[in-house]
């Protein structure tokens, strides 16, 4: 007797990380099946009558990684990386889902921008995707409703510029932008006015070594401080972008009120002044890498529950922009390809475990952002899925990176624990290596509290 088709496929023998009753993280070898796109059943016999089974023995089964913080360059800066390219790094770095940057040309500032985002991602994004609404003094008053676009994860302030013309530097332009709207707002924390005394320090030295000296602890500090400070007055949610200094994490464990916490594995892997004789300005991103203290709070502040979430801040120039002498070089590396192979290997180290990480890199992106079916594997779910070889052992290489900006400051690096698969939807776009069927990503839909 043919039985007929209950799912459209199942994945079996992986030891999956599923959510437990008491709120954290269990394993257990077991079957996950999916229909339509979303997790239809989870149990031993819940791939019974599925269309078609992976067999994902000796591997692990993570809930689809979500990696919530990516500049994609699309449009304007395409020469250096575009919507495309960018999410084809992000699935053959095993990530489901990506949030993107408002630093485009033009920045994201309007809803026509948003909405032209979105069309140019249609059948072009291998990974599901949303993007950032950046902050200016000029639309303060529309954020309000444009946070509400039900595809948009948040909005994005720059309290200190970076890469683009983007830039909230006056307290009361702050205070206005946080006092309307209610979602949690993403925030990159330097202080513009340090920033710009301090600049003489590196001017004509051509000396990336420097970089953390100009944007030093304070420069971040100030900005931190003063960002909660608003926030609380205002009583609206902050979510700290890259923190990088002790000081700042030492800070935060007491600012959980209205703050959640983001750090980078780069800032978690790299040190000063080590990472810059070797890489130079590829070395160089804002806020800076520094040195070996603050990767071990850093460190402490993953495993004491102060931060909240890991994001690549994946952020392509070519070498050629990169050539140029310090200041003048441009401030980013790539990092979405990376960021999971890189964690995996901290966990084989015994950095943190590989609950802590899934947390990190899927559940609380997620839920800090409020994104529907993302981020656990539960029924009912979005069928997004990582598989994940914690065995494998694999030196990142050139070649293997999908950017078009072509390089990654890990090249040559050996990691213990690979991403074999990644599944979207619940069709697997890359399997050992290679991308499979047409880029179906799709917008991460949001819900409005
Ligand atoms: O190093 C950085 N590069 N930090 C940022 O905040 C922006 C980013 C970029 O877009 O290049």
């Amino acid at each position: 007797m043919t039985q007929s088709k209950t799912h459209d496929l199942a994945i079996i023998n992986a030891v999956c990380l599923l959510p437990a009753n008491d709120g954290t993280l269990l394993r257990a070898q077991t079957s996950v099946a999916v229909t339509n796109g979303k997790i239809s059943a989870i149990g031993p016999r819940a791939h019974v009558g599925a269309a078609e089974i992976i067999d994902a023995k000796g591997l692990h089964l993570l809930p689809g990684i979500i990696d919530s913080q990516v500049h994609f360059r699309e449009p304007g800066l395409t020469h250096k990386e575009d919507l495309e390219s960018g999410t084809r790094g992000a699935v053959l770095g095993g990530v489901t889902c990506v949030f993107e940057m408002p630093n485009t040309k033009p920045s994201t500032t309007t809803l026509e921008h948003l909405n032209q985002k979105f069309q140019a991602a249609e059948g072009r994004v291998w990974s599901n995707v949303s993007f950032f609404i950046g902050a200016t003094p000029d639309n303060a008053n529309e954020l309000e409703e444009l946070e509400l676009h039900p595809n948009c994860c948040a909005i994005k302030i720059f309290m200190g510029s970076s890469t683009g013309s983007l830039l909230v530097e006056e307290e009361n332009n702050l205070r206005k932008i946080l006092a309307k709207g209610r979602r949690r707002i993403a925030v990159h924390c330097e202080d513009e006015a340090r920033l710009r005394e301090r600049r003489k320090l590196v001017e004509g030295k051509n000396n990336p070594a420097l970089h953390h000296v100009w944007r030093d602890e304070e420069t971040a500090l100030i900005a931190t401080k003063r960002l909660v400070r608003l926030a609380r007055e205002t009583s609206r949610p902050v979510h700290v972008l890259h923190v990088t200094t002790a000081e700042e994490m030492d800070f935060l464990k007491g600012a959980k009120d209205v703050a959640t916490v983001e750090t980078t594995p780069q800032h978690l892997t790299l040190a000063a002044p080590e990472c810059y004789e070797r890489l130079g300005t590829l070395a160089q991103m804002n806020p800076p890498i520094r040195e070996a203290r603050h990767r071990e709070a850093l460190w402490r502040a993953v495993n004491d529950g102060t931060v909240t979430v890991l994001g690549s801040d994946h952020a392509p120039h070519t070498l050629e922009e990169k050539a140029k002498p310090h200041p003048e070089s441009p401030s980013g590396m790539t990092g979405v390809q990376t960021i999971l192979p890189l964690m995996l290997d901290h966990v084989n180290n015994g950095k943190l475990s590989l609950e802590r990480l899934v947390e990190l890199l899927a559940r609380n992106p997620a839920r800090l952002y409020y994104a529907v079916g993302k981020g656990e594997i539960r029924v009912g779910f979005d069928a997004d899925f990582t598989l994940v070889d914690m065995g494998r052992t694999e030196e990142i290489k050139r070649e293997w990176i999908a950017s078009k900006s072509g390089w990654s400051p890990f090249e040559g690096t050996k990691v213990k624990g690979w991403p074999v698969a990644t599944i979207v939807g619940g069709s697997v776009v890359m399997r050992d290596g290679q991308l499979l069927g047409r880029p179906i990503g799709r917008p991460v839909l949001f819900e409005q509290r």
